[in-house]
């Protein structure tokens, strides 16, 4: 099973929830890498390295084992033994995972344990640039994108109650730190086939995306 779906996209786009279903249908594993970007800031927190300091970041990028599970029906993810799945989606993590994914060393690190897992494929991977440089000869690209409002509104939504002004004003910091970087994680792949899910139900954008798979 050598199938690799790369599903790229903005911060509240559905790359979670569309990877997962899609993985569960075609019967292949699933890597949230965002997670793995979470599950490193969130060890940088827990040890006391400043966040706002990329040489310090990169100094300890080697030394946290990180395992992720790639079921789609219940994925999770490990930081030197500890299911790290709750405290990486808090905000403490979510306001500092643009700048420790900034790093360089963090990225090659990352990059390559995610190339690990992905092996010879037959698996749904979530990212940011996983049509572009963690699998760039994936068979199937898609880049899923939405309405800065209705990313907002799921993400709110999500959040229980969570402002959607200051979780809009959230995600606008994040989408402009992850794409003024050297390397923008955030730029489409030439061959990804973009679709607008501001107006589509999940399972309508799953269908498309089986549909689009299956050709
Ligand atoms: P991402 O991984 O891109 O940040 P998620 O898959 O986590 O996005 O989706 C964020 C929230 O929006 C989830 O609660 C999800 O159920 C919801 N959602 C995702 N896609 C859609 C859609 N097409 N229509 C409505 N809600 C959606
Ligand atoms: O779920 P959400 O879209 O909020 O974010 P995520 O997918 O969990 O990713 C969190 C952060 O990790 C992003 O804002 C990026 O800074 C970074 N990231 C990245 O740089 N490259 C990836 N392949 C995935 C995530």
């Amino acid at each position: 099973m050598t199938l690799v779906i790369a599903m790229d996209g903005p911060s509240g786009s559905g790359k979670s929830s569309v990877s997962k279903g899609v993985a569960r249908a075609l019967g292949l594993r699933y890597l949230d890498t965002g997670a793995m970007y979470r599950a490193m800031t969130w060890w940088m927190l827990h040890e006391g390295v400043p966040v706002d300091d990329p040489a310090a970041i990169a100094a300890r990028a080697g030394e946290p084992d990180l395992n992720s599970g790639t079921d789609p029906a219940a994925p999770t993810i490990t930081v030197d033994g500890v299911d790290v799945s709750g405290p990486i989606r808090g905000q403490e993590v979510t306001g500092a995972v643009s700048a420790v994914a900034a790093v360089p060393a963090v990225r090659e690190r990352l990059v390559a344990l995610q190339r690990e897992i992905i092996g010879a494929g037959g698996i749904v991977v979530e990212g940011r640039d996983i049509g572009t440089v963690v699998a760039p000869a994936a068979q199937v690209k898609i880049y899923l994108t939405a309405s800065a409002e209705a990313r907002a509104q799921r993400r709110s939504a999500e959040l229980s109650g969570a402002s959607i002004t200051a979780t809009q004003a959230d995600l606008a910091r994040r989408d402009r730190l992850d794409s003024t970087r050297k390397v923008d994680p955030l730029a489409q792949a030439a061959d990804a086939i973009e679709l607008d899910t501001t107006s589509l139900g999940l399972d309508e954008v799953i269908e498309e995306v089986l549909r689009i798979a299956r050709k």
